[in-house]
């Protein structure tokens, strides 16, 4: 494994503080990798940076510059509501689930919940008045930003939560015991990373709620996850479909 390449990858800001594990499984991959470790080449080598940028940027939304500049103090007035409120519209995903927050804070009745590719979700869910003293949090995600952010969050108000850096592909869902277990518009980018694995969610115990954007970064309708509904019909698993505003929900 050539780790020059990885930290290549990771030179530029927005994959700074990536899972390793994440950025070495893309690089395995590419093509233009598994030439640059047979001929040496270096040409290849800055191919395969490139072409590995260019799928994780698919993959982890980056956020607007200001929040890279911003990042320390963002992480030190977490707990103010200006910080909060700023980092919830800056993130698209929140930003478009502001009206919807009310409903899924509510429902999220749970005790145990686990937020697969978390993102700022936990901001978003604690601002919309979720009541979490009786409530174990545990979020994961592979971007170190947001991971940073929300367990600084977390411990300043006091919040029994456990956010882990990894990559959720590499996660053994067998040991999961949450009650409820969300994947909030997170599997289209674990698709792109192994297809087929939204199958595996089916595994886990409890409750699940998956959710899918129905915007895309321009701002146009795109489609439902047609896609995802067959895979749940084929494995004879009932399950409650909802839209809100720009976001379509599966409850099963
Ligand atoms: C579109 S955002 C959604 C965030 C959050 N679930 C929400 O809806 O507010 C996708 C999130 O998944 C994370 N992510 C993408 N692929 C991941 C992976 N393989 N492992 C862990 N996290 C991942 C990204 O870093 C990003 O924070």
């Amino acid at each position: 494994m050539n780790m020059d390449l990885l930290i290549e990858i990771k030179k530029k800001r927005e994959f700074a503080k990536l899972d390793d594990k994440l950025v070495l499984k893309l690089l395995q991959r590419n093509k233009s990798y598994k030439k640059f470790l047979q001929t040496e080449n270096e040409r290849y080598g800055k191919i395969a940076v490139k072409e590995v940028r260019a799928l994780l940027r698919k993959i982890i939304t980056p956020m607007p510059k200001k929040f890279y500049k911003k990042f320390e103090s963002y992480k030190d007035n977490i707990d103010k509501s200006e910080a909060i409120e700023e980092l919830l519209n800056l993130n698209r995903a929140t930003k478009e689930r502001e009206k919807v927050y009310p409903w899924l804070a509510d429902l999220l009745s749970s005790r145990r919940i686990a937020d697969f590719g978390c993102g700022f979700n936990l901001l978003g869910l604690y601002k919309n008045g979720m009541n979490f003293s009786d409530k174990i949090y545990v979020g994961y995600d592979a971007d170190g930003y947001a991971t940073e952010i929300v367990e600084e969050f977390a411990r300043k108000k006091g919040i029994n939560a456990k956010i882990i850096k990894s990559d959720i592909t590499s996660i053994n869902f067998e040991k999961e015991k949450a009650d409820i277990s969300l994947f909030l518009k997170v599997l289209d980018a674990l698709e792109e990373l192994e297809l087929g694995f939204s199958k595996k969610i089916l595994t886990l115990k409890g409750k699940k709620i998956v959710s899918f954007s129905l915007k895309s970064l321009s701002g146009k309708k795109i489609r439902e996850r047609i896609w995802f509904e067959k895979l749940l019909q084929k494995q004879n698993i009932k399950f409650e479909k909802i839209v809100k505003e720009y976001e379509v929900f599966y409850l099963f």
